[in-house]
């Protein structure tokens, strides 16, 4: 079962029952625990957007469930055009969300099965969508092993959440965590906030204690006297987007900790699988930085904090170029820099 969890690995943010999709509304978190039932394509792609669900594997698995429902409502409107009938949901799914690359890749793979499909289309794809959440939450406990083995005893700060909430299970940076934490080579795990909308405090801070592990968060601003007080060895990030030339796009906050990191001599580990990286973008000049609504800005738990006629900048993720990364984990191996040849090599032919 694609949503069984174990002790160390409790958390998970989606699962199938009963002919729908059901998410954990991570805009709730950490005050509410409320499953979302999703029924359409159009919910699901709406879920998506108002990040009912986030983290780029994530999307991509809530994405691949959206395309069963999408299937679903296709082929009963027409069953012997649901091929064709389907793809605006698709285009729907696809524009949910703009920086992932894994939302694009996730839709991609699950039209490979289209053309062999006879009949009702629903149980196939059930079961591709189900194999590809297992085989994201595979990838994260071999990612987790691979880091860990890389980590040396000290401090480690994360930023947004990269963990089971933002992927199939487990998840990445946080399974780097969980593996090392697991091994004790962990001895503090710091979180940044995460300003405005608060994954570090609100959902790393929830997940890591569901599991046990003792985290500390502290103002992203915090961060710098951390570094140079010397409580971190390792910087250990996720990623929504990696281009050819190594360059990686993820939450906003990351490229400052790494510059931050290569002046006080910490290391930045980037923990990503090989459905994140974009072959096809040559640099991070060229990915899509998605703005969202200033109102994540402008107010605070709901209170407004901010005059009402300045101006909002809300942009949500930004690009760390390659040279500032020590070291990438995938599920196929443990990359370094130069990353331009090694990431030919994990897509020959692109
Ligand atoms: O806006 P979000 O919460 O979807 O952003 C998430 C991140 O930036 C994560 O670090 C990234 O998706 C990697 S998750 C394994």
């Amino acid at each position: 079962m694609t949503d069984e969890t174990s002790p160390g690995d409790s958390v998970r943010p989606l699962r199938w029952r009963d002919g729908a999709m059901e998410l954990l509304d991570q805009r709730l978190l950490p005050g509410e625990v409320r499953w979302v039932r999703i029924t359409s394509a159009a919910e699901a792609a709406r879920a998506i957007q108002d990040m009912v669900v986030r983290g780029a594997p994530a999307i991509g698995l809530a994405a691949a469930y959206g395309v069963v429902l999408a299937a679903g409502q296709a082929y009963d409107a027409s069953a012997s055009q649901w091929r064709h009938a389907i793809e605006t949901d698709l285009e729907t799914l696809r524009n949910a969300r703009p920086t992932a690359a894994n939302l694009r890749w996730a839709i991609g793979y699950m039209q490979t099965g289209f053309p062999a499909l006879t009949g009702d289309p629903r149980a196939a794809l059930l079961a591709q969508a189900r194999d590809l959440h297992q085989a994201d939450i595979a990838a994260n406990r071999h990612m987790g092993r691979l880091g860990a083995a890389l980590l040396d005893k000290g401090g480690v700060l994360t930023h947004c959440n990269a963990g089971s909430l933002a992927t199939g299970g487990y998840g990445t940076a946080l399974g780097v965590v969980r593996a090392g934490f697991a091994a004790g080579l962990i001895g503090n795990v710091f979180v940044g906030e995460t300003r405005p909308w608060l994954q570090g405090a609100r959902l790393t801070t929830w997940e890591l204690l569901q599991d046990g592990i003792p985290v500390t968060l502290l103002a992203d601003s915090a961060a710098a006297t951390l570094m140079r007080d010397g409580c971190v060895r390792w910087i250990i990030v996720g990623a929504d987007r990696i281009a050819a030339n190594g360059d990686v796009a993820n939450k906003i906050g990351t490229y400052a900790l790494a510059v931050l990191a290569r002046h006080h001599g910490v290391r930045l580990m980037v923990v990503a699988p090989t459905s994140t990286f974009d072959p096809a973008t040559d640099s991070g000049a060229d990915i899509p930085i998605e703005q969202r609504d200033g109102a994540e800005l402008r107010q605070s738990a709901r209170t407004v904090v901010v005059p009402a006629q300045a101006g909002i900048l809300n942009p949500v993720f930004d690009v760390t170029p390659a040279e500032l990364v020590d070291v990438m984990v995938t599920e196929k191996g443990v990359l370094r820099a130069p990353y331009e040849g090694g990431i030919q090599r994990l897509f020959p032919g692109v």
